[in-house]
């Protein structure tokens, strides 16, 4: 397929894909602490993951779909709770279960792209003190372990930990995950195990993993969630108070984590050092899950979590369903930092939008993959984008109302029927041109632009 002058084309083997999470939409995970916290109807509309979208059974189905829709990879997640239901007790059934679905994608030529926690533990690690116990991070070597060898001839991108910082802030600080927890020490020492947890997995992936599946070097890495923070007000007293505030929201959010992995060090906000041996530089790639800008201001809500979309929009700003920013700018922005931080290749592991109606998914995809364009084209490596999410699924805390799929998928639908929505179509024509044409954008997204207002 040829590109006309305009069209905003890709560098050659870009990854197109989509991301998913195991505990969002496999189902049953009946020996996990969300699990078990979701039966404390907590969850905003009233759900609990249940059958979620039951890929658990219909990973074929799905499966299939990323197959026709033409994506190269595709991000799942294992859930440790499955694997290791009780302490020390190792479902072998289970873990050959996994290898068949990541053994069926690679089949099928897509890459893999495989998260190894993504917030959920099993419950009875939780009940020891999830990563507040002393052995916590024995227990998670031992899981890695145990997993990593039947899974490795399948994996092209292992990911040790989604989003750390969740943990940290929203279950720790913020108290509105589990394990609800509202305390600055257990955030700090949360933080400090998940760099140790880190640590471990990189290197006991690399000792037992000689080579990726193409016979090139295994690729390690975290996906972290960066937001780009920036003052409420534009001017005034206001604006340079809350400059100050957005360097602590940066550092806590982001900016501590990344730096600790290049060094190998963490100062604490309270002037702590700690070492962590073997943390520098551990990491192949860099994941970056973006989808929003976070406009700090001097307000109580300044300690809310971006999950709870309780940070205000400036006025003229639109908002997804979530009350999150949409904001481009701020994609480009963050892919130039990552790049500048690390001197490593740059997957997008997650970006994406929440709109039951589909009405404006696309112009966000647009908008975003313009913007990752402009970033590349200031020198970022960023070598894949894998959208968040391929079907709706349980969005932890608010539930299956929110609704993130490129396939629409309703939870109370008997049936569970995947309908691909227009979004998916509009990513496998920009996936098989790697590209965005111009015919592309004016049939999926016509008046959206794909140059002024995401490369300033
Ligand atoms: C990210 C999570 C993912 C999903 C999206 C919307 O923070 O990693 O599981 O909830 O947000």
């Amino acid at each position: 397929m040829g590109t006309m002058p305009g069209d905003l084309r890709f560098p050659d083997g870009f990854l197109w894909g989509a991301a998913t999470a195991g505990h969002q939409v496999e189902g049953n995970n009946i020996h996990s602490n969300w699990w078990q916290w979701e039966q404390l109807g907590l969850v905003d509309d009233g759900t609990t993951s249940g059958r979620a979208v039951d890929y658990w059974n219909r990973w074929p189905e799905d499966h299939a779909l990323v197959e026709d829709l033409g994506f190269g990879v595709f991000r799942l997640g294992i859930e440790w709770a499955r694997i290791e239901p009780a302490q020390g007790r190792f479902d072998e059934v289970a873990l050959a279960h996994y290898v068949e679905m990541i053994a069926d994608l690679s089949r099928r030529g897509v890459k893999v792209c495989l998260t190894l926690n993504h917030w959920v533990v099993p419950q009875w690690f939780a009940d020891n003190g999830d990563w507040l116990a002393k052995d916590a991070v024995a227990h998670w070597e031992r899981f890695i372990r145990f997993v990593v060898p039947s899974l490795a001839p399948y994996v092209d991108l292992w990911i040790t930990l989604n989003e750390p910082s969740v943990p940290y802030l929203v279950g720790n600080l913020i108290g509105y995950h589990p394990p609800m927890r509202r305390s600055p020490r257990s955030a700090h020492r949360v933080f400090v195990t998940l760099l140790r947890a880190h640590t471990v997995a990189y290197h006991a992936i690399h000792e037992l993993v000689p080579e990726a599946p193409d016979g090139g070097p295994t690729q390690v890495g975290v996906a972290t969630a960066y937001q780009f923070i920036e003052p409420y007000h534009t001017s005034g007293p206001a604006c340079s108070l809350e400059g100050a505030l957005c360097r602590l929201v940066r550092y806590c959010s982001f900016g501590a984590w990344d730096r600790a992995l290049q060094t190998g060090r963490y100062r604490s906000l309270t002037g702590r050092v700690c070492t962590i041996d073997g943390l520098a530089g551990s990491y192949d790639f860099v994941g970056v899950n973006y989808y929003t800008r976070v406009s700090v201001s001097l307000a109580p809500s300044t300690l809310a979590n971006v999950k709870s979309g309780e940070f205000a929009a400036p006025p003229g700003v639109p908002v997804t369903e979530m009350g999150w920013q949409v904001y481009p700018q701020g994609f480009r922005a963050i892919l130039n930092h990552v790049a500048a931080t690390f001197d490593a290749p740059i997957y997008v592991t997650e970006n994406g939008c929440c709109d039951s109606g589909d009405a404006d998914r696309r112009s966000y995809i647009v908008r975003h993959l313009a913007a990752m364009h402009a970033a590349i084209g200031d020198g970022a490596d960023v070598r894949g984008y894998m959208h968040w999410s391929f079907t709706d699924n349980f969005e932890w805390r608010e539930g299956f109302a929110k609704r993130f799929g490129m396939v629409r998928v309703d939870h109370d639908d008997p049936g569970l029927i995947r309908r691909p929505r227009d979004s998916a179509a509009m990513l496998s024509d920009i996936a098989a041109a790697n590209a965005i044409t111009s015919e592309i954008a004016s049939r999926y997204a016509p008046g959206v632009s794909t140059s002024s207002d995401t490369t300033e």
